[in-house]
């Protein structure tokens, strides 16, 4: 099989625990905590080290809570390449309160990023062995928005694949260059890239479709939620309504649903097939509270249950 790398440039320290009731002043006695990876390409490159695949994790960590984040991906036993940089790896925090059911998530910008320090993950991506690159995520202060184009280039000279999710001034940039092979917006994401609203599922496959057309990019699969989503191809396009699973937590659910449909184009199917593959993996990303991810045993029967028509 076909090898992945996957580049986060802003990866966190997931906190999350429970609190009876989240409120000013007052110390506030939390429980369950509990501390994992996060950040865009780490999140694919665990669904993906769950599937089989050979991925390898490169991403910038910092100070000692990159020290504390390197941790994490070893007891993930997931294979990772740090850059080292001055500034420190970021701290998120999720609290969830019993008495209302609310979740309460406080993400920081996080680091400042030097010029030597994002050019040597350049660096390591092109010297990377790996056929696919997966880069996720937003970029952190000190790195310029068009980070992702100038990956696509080099990357299609080497003969290599980039899937890019991404947004807002970095996703226009790398769209403007064009190269990828597969980018994955979320419905807002790609109304705010597109500068308007889509009124149907229709709709968003005509705009992506035109995307496709122009070269930009090979494949378009524009995420819709609860509402699934939609895939142009250069074979035409596909569209998914929506399974009417009750979604738990939708953390990671766009990182899931990238990892399944890579995993299905690894795998040589149709990107029909491989689009299915990714709503089930995000599908079941929602099924469980918390930060989970997708797993393997629940991705398999939801592309047995639920209905491609
Ligand atoms: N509430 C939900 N109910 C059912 N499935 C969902 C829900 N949210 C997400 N999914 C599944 O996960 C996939 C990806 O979710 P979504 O479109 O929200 O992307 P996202 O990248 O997580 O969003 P964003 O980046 O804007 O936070 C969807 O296509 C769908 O299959
Ligand atoms: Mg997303």
């Amino acid at each position: 099989m076909e090898r992945v790398a996957t580049i986060t440039l802003n990866p966190a320290i997931d906190s999350a625990c429970e609190a009876e009731q989240v409120s000013a002043t007052d110390k506030i006695r939390t429980f369950a905590e509990r501390y994992d990876p996060g950040g865009g390409g780490l999140n694919v490159a665990r669904v993906l080290h769950r599937f089989g695949v050979p991925v390898e994790a490169i991403y910038l960590s910092g100070g000692p809570t990159g020290a504390l984040l390197d941790e994490l991906l070893d007891e993930a036993g997931l294979p990772r390449r740090a850059i080292p940089i001055a500034d420190h790896t970021r701290m998120s925090l999720a609290v969830y309160e019993r008495s209302t059911g609310h979740e309460y998530r406080f993400i920081p910008e996080g680091p400042d990023v030097a010029e030597d320090e994002w050019r040597a993950l350049l660096g390591a991506c092109f010297a990377s062995p790996a056929e696919w690159v997966v880069a996720s995520g937003s970029l952190p202060r000190g790195v310029p928005q068009d980070f992702f184009a100038r990956l696509a280039a080099p990357l299609a000279a080497q003969g290599r694949k980039l899937v890019l999710d991404t947004s807002g001034a970095a996703l226009k940039a790398a769209l403007d260059a064009g190269g990828l092979y597969l980018v994955k917006p979320s419905i807002g994401e790609f109304e705010a890239w597109a500068g308007s609203r889509f009124a149907s599922h229709q709709d968003v496959a005509r705009a992506a479709g035109e995307l496709v057309a122009s070269g930009k990019a090979r494949m378009v699969a524009v995420t819709m939620g609860a509402e699934g989503g939609v895939l142009a191809h250069p074979g035409g396009a596909e569209i998914h309504r929506g399974t009417g699973v009750v979604a738990r937590s939708t953390t990671g659910a766009g990182d899931s649903f990238v990892a399944g449909m890579v995993h299905g184009l690894l795998l040589g199917e149709s990107p029909r097939d491989a689009f299915h593959r990714g709503i089930a993996a995000g599908t079941a990303a929602v099924l469980h509270p918390g930060t989970g991810l997708c797993h393997p045993q629940d991705l398999e029967r939801l592309l047995a249950e639920i209905d491609w028509d």
